[in-house]
């Protein structure tokens, strides 16, 4: 039985309530009015609850955006609180609305991807719901714990390896340095996860972290030493850069020519143990439970520092890489395929130029995640795996590349990649003056390694198929 009180304060509270939605309603109305006439047919649509910041948005903005937004990180401004997203409420819904925000470049119809930071629907429908009606704060109690992160990670390291203080001078625009930081690991690590973290965003343009073992470091830190290091019948060099040269031979479509898109005598597609880079809007790698990369002991870490000073004070630079080592059983270890054209020719003003890579995977592997990179002219890019029983099969799409956000995109769904599968890789570069990043549609463009130049490269990250164990129970007999 339900008592009279209590049957009358119900009665109350419905028609409070009622009452609360049809002046939210109307006062939504009133809001749209001048916006078109299709807010006022929706008058007899049942009122939807009022959206606020603390309740609903809070915890969409903590799981999606403050990764980037918060204080000292890579966006411009902190969604953190009320008051910082509120003067962004119509900026933040335009972003979500047109999915430009959180950033991801790959075609949602091609492979599904473990990172894939895409809202959902509904996501998108209370962020926008909420800047419509009023950017509301709601009630303190709703609002969540806002998240803890470690001083610019985006990752929790177990171990931090940083280089030695280095001095970019001022006006030095393109400085490729090589730098050797001891491991010193008494035993094989496993690498789960990393992240490359610059020392000064102002003047590191890219960072690449390889594995380099330990009997090899001096013949490397030699070898770069040398004024003329890569200089070849390909290449020149200005200062600590090198570049095509001029008279090398013209290739765009890189499958049509032997070596795929790779200088003659070298093959298109190179292996490498990257456990992390730093490139623009590349966040940290997280490989998936049971593949790790192997750090064996005493190894040392290669950091590949691409350098670009625009001020003219010397910078100072301590770039880090943080490590998550495996926590659980490691099943296949990690290596990285890089796979290029070195030898295309984009001509002046041409906003449309087709380059193509090949490469044959010479055994078989697990595929992990992909990679594309290229430069500021770098418009689109697609590769197609061919598999030896004439399958063809899209695992890559990027519509509209964008150097300012160059991901690694890591499978849902790892899978053997057989040897002898074909990666056909086509980019296009829009180096006319319609691209609004292009230093200079005036000019003819090959490869190098200063950014005004440019790349054409597909990353396959991979795994062995063979079991760890079994490959260390081989190699210990
Ligand atoms: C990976 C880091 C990252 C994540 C995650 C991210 N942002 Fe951003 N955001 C940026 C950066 C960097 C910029 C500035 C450069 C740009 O606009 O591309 C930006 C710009 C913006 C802008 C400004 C656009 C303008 O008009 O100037 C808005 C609004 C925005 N982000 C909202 C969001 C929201 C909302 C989310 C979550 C749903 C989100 N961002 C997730 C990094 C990020």
């Amino acid at each position: 039985m339900i008592g009279r009180k209590i049957l009358f304060l119900l009665v109350t509270a419905i028609a409070a309530a009622l009452f609360l939605a049809v002046s939210n309603q109307e006062q939504s109305n009133q809001n749209n009015q001048a916006q078109n006439s299709q807010a006022q047919t929706s008058q007899a649509a049942p009122a939807p609850r009022q959206v606020t910041f603390n309740r609903d948005v809070a915890p969409i903005l903590y799981k999606n955006c403050v990764v980037c937004h918060r204080p000292n990180n890579i966006a411009p401004m902190s969604l953190m609180t009320y008051k910082e997203a509120r003067v962004w409420a119509m900026a933040i819904r335009e972003a979500v609305v047109e999915r430009k925000m959180p950033p991801w470049h790959a075609d949602p119809k091609v492979g599904e991807f473990l990172n894939d930071p895409r809202l959902s629907d509904a996501d998108i429908a209370t962020i926008d719901a909420w800047s419509r009606t009023g950017a509301r704060e709601g009630d303190p109690k709703d609002l969540p714990a806002s998240p803890v992160f470690g001083e610019g990670w985006h990752i929790q390291p177990d171990q931090i390896f940083t280089i030695p203080e280095f001095t970019v001078s001022g006006g030095e625009m393109d400085d490729y340095e090589y730098i050797y930081v001891p491991t010193n690991f008494t035993e094989d690590k496993w690498v789960q996860a990393a992240e490359v973290l610059p020392g000064d965003r102002r003047v590191v343009h890219h960072a690449t972290v390889s594995v380099i073992a330990a009997d090899k470091v001096a013949g490397k830190e030699k070898e770069n030493s040398k004024a003329d290091a890569g200089v070849d019948k390909y290449h020149y060099r200005t200062g600590k850069v090198l570049h095509l040269r001029a008279d090398a031979p013209v290739v765009d479509d890189g499958c049509s020519y032997p070596t795929g898109g790779g200088v003659p005598g070298e093959s298109s597609g190179y292996l490498n143990i990257v456990p992390g880079i730093y490139l623009p809007g590349h966040l940290a790698e997280t490989r998936p439970a049971g593949y790790a990369l192997r750090m064996p002991a005493g190894s040392y870490l290669q950091f590949q520092i691409h350098y670009s000073n625009h001020t003219s004070d010397d910078v100072k630079d301590r770039t880090s890489i943080g490590l998550v080592f495996a926590k659980e059983p490691v099943k296949h270890e990690i290596a990285q395929y890089e796979i290029w054209n070195n030898l295309f020719l984009i001509p002046a003003n041409d906003d449309n130029h087709k380059v193509t890579s090949c490469y044959t995977l010479p055994k078989d592997v697990i595929a992990l995640a992909y990679t594309g990179h290229m430069h500021f002219r770098g418009k689109s890019m697609m590769t197609e795996a061919i598999y030896p029983d004439g399958r063809h099969e899209i695992i890559l799409n990027v519509p509209h590349y964008d150097f300012r956000w160059q991901e690694t995109y890591f499978l849902r769904h790892q899978f053997v990649m057989p040897k002898g599968t074909r990666l056909v890789t086509t980019a296009y570069f829009d180096n006319s003056a319609n691209n609004a990043l292009n230093p200079d549609p005036s000019k003819a463009i090959r490869w190098g390694e200063p950014s005004d130049e440019e790349m054409m490269g597909f990353w396959l990250q991979f795994a062995d198929p063979k079991d760890v164990s079994e490959k260390s129970a081989v190699a210990s007999k």
